[in-house]
């Protein structure tokens, strides 16, 4: 045997008595997530021959990404979504189905219990930004309308940050609302606005070290539930946008880029509120809810 296939020979039983250690699992899904785990973790190491050094220097990053990790800052989320595997697990349990609107990233700011608003109020509560009119239907897949779907909305103020990110313990650029008895939904929201993520951790620090951009492009998240119907998680993206190309954490999907229109403030809004001259815009964000194949 030559020097080579001795160094094969070696590493290749190391990776089958670590995945044999696994093979008496009481919990059989919990034995096939270890032994793939295992299979391409030390296909990883070994394409890349990771040396000592490295591995080292992955151990300190992992440990101070679980030291900045607490109940408001969750570092992990972040980790995963810039390396596109939250995106991954979206596309994996969001199978495409009929003409139902797609999923994207869920990220760190929903908050349970956002307030309610009635159809045609202000998700705002006072957080800058221009005022946008969002309006649209929630349907199933055969175009049967949606009445009484639960629609979460949220979103950054113009200033690229979310309420939970202040100290002040505001509530603002959230709410919940229902779709009306046709189906249908509005309200008024803010403009979206490009912000970074959180990039002042280690996931920052990786993002400086290989050149990447913690930007992500300019949205207005989405959930929506309704009995019967697989839940939406989604955002809506802004046509146009430069970053549409380069979002931190790959989330946007064509589909769910929308035509934010540009309206003068002296143009009269949809509802006649009065903007007090204020330039606003409108978008139309028709959603299609896939049936629960678990219900
Ligand atoms: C967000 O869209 O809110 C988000 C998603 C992933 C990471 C950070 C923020
Ligand atoms: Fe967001």
């Amino acid at each position: 045997m030559s020097v080579e296939e001795e160094q094969r020979e070696r590493e290749e039983r190391l990776i089958r008595i670590v995945q044999q250690s696994f093979d008496a699992s009481p919990d059989e899904r919990l034995r096939i997530v270890f032994q793939s785990l295992v299979r391409h973790l030390h296909a990883f190491v070994r394409e890349v021959r990771v040396t000592e050094e490295e591995w080292n220097s992955a151990i300190e990053f992992l440990t101070a990404v679980g030291h900045i990790t607490d109940d408001k800052r969750q570092e992990f989320i972040l980790l995963s979504d810039v390396l596109g595997i939250s995106m991954q697990v979206v596309a994996v349990n969001n199978e495409a189905y009929k003409n139902a609107t797609e999923a994207t990233v869920f990220g760190p700011f929903f908050v349970n219990d956002a307030p309610e608003i009635k159809n045609g109020e202000d998700m705002s509560f006072g957080a800058v930004g221009e005022a946008c009119w969002v309006e649209g239907s929630v349907k199933d897949t055969n175009g049967n309308p949606i009445p009484g779907a639960r629609i979460e909305v949220w979103e950054a103020d113009e200033d690229g940050f979310y309420d939970v990110q202040y100290t002040d313990g505001r509530t603002a650029a959230r709410a919940h609302l229902f779709s009306d008895e046709d189906g249908n939904y509005r309200f008024w929201g803010l403009t979206p606005t490009p912000y970074p993520i959180p990039h002042d951790g280690p996931v920052g620090q990786l993002l400086e070290a290989v050149g990447r951009s913690p930007m992500r492009a300019s949205h207005l998240h989405f959930m929506v539930t309704a009995p019967g119907c697989r839940k939406l998680v989604t955002h809506i993206f802004v046509r146009g946008d430069e970053l549409l190309k380069w979002d931190a954490v790959f989330g946007v999907k064509e589909s769910l880029v929308k035509d934010f229109v540009s309206h003068p403030g002296d143009e009269p809004t949809p509802d006649g509120r009065d903007l007090e001259g204020n330039a606003w815009s409108s978008v139309r964000f028709d959603i299609v809810l896939a049936p629960d194949d678990r219900a």
